[in-house]
């Protein structure tokens, strides 16, 4: 049997040994945390690169996906969501049209009205969306496989790919939908010159309660000329992919 100091020492020791053993532990635990966050930043990056070829097919020079995240953002703001919801918009909503990388060149591109075949085919992008970005555990993404497959979704229900209606759409897709229809009119597009913002503003308001949350296009319209300004910052300044990536 030991005798008491020879106790004391063995018990140091064990002491050391479980320090040793926690910062160990602990550093592994922020290496792993580290390595998490580079393959999550890594990934983002992909899908908003292939967002962004999805979207060239499209005949856009590119710039439309990052506005659409800096304009959910605002649009979140102005109704009122924490900054964090709004930030997390800002990375996910550019993903929206994602699936168009699966739709063949000569319906994405065809010049005149789909045949119903092609339409259906078209409507395919909002489901498509959503399985490119899968059923990932991590925030983001989860939220931009929401936006992608909401966002063609409309207030009355006759929207697609659910016919959800009202409330029944997330958030997410109520915002977004919003800000690409008014990006989308105001720009130009191989088959017809931009609206006017003013004329883009009538045909949001004619939306209300129809395609549109009247509480978003609301909002919008009660911060038309913020949003506005921030549309022609963002197509000016052109600011890089990197701060659309999330950064837990
Ligand atoms: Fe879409
Ligand atoms: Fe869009």
């Amino acid at each position: 049997m030991p005798v008491q100091g020879e106790a004391r020492c063995f018990d140091e020791a064990a002491a050391r040994q479980m320090e040793l053993f926690v910062q160990d532990f602990g550093r592994m635990y922020r290496e792993r945390n580290d390595a998490l966050r580079e393959v999550t930043r890594a990934h983002h990056g992909a899908l908003l690169q292939l967002s962004a070829a999805a979207e060239l097919k499209d005949d856009d020079t590119g710039v439309h996906i990052v506005r659409i995240g800096y304009l959910a953002e605002a649009l979140a703001l102005a109704l009122d969501q924490s900054a964090g919801y709004a930030r997390m918009l800002r990375k996910a909503a550019p993903m929206h049209d994602i699936g168009k990388i699966g739709i063949p060149d000569h319906v994405l591109k065809k010049p005149g009205p789909l045949t119903p075949d092609e339409r259906q085919l078209m409507n395919r992008h909002a489901a498509m969306g959503a399985e490119i970005l899968g059923r990932s555990h991590i925030p983001v993404f989860r939220m931009a496989a929401e936006v992608a497959v909401t966002h063609h979704e409309r207030w009355d229900g006759s929207g697609y790919p659910a016919g959800l209606s009202g409330d029944a759409i997330p958030l997410s897709g109520r915002i977004t939908a919003v800000v690409d229809f008014f990006d989308a009119l105001t720009m130009d597009r191989v088959y017809r010159r931009a609206f006017s913002v003013e004329t883009a503003l009538e045909m949001l308001a004619a939306e209300k309660g129809r395609a549109f949350d009247p509480a978003v296009v609301d909002a919008f319209l009660a911060n038309a000329a913020d949003i506005d300004a921030l549309r022609c910052r963002v197509t000016l300044e052109r600011p890089s992919f990197d701060d659309l990536i999330d950064s837990p």
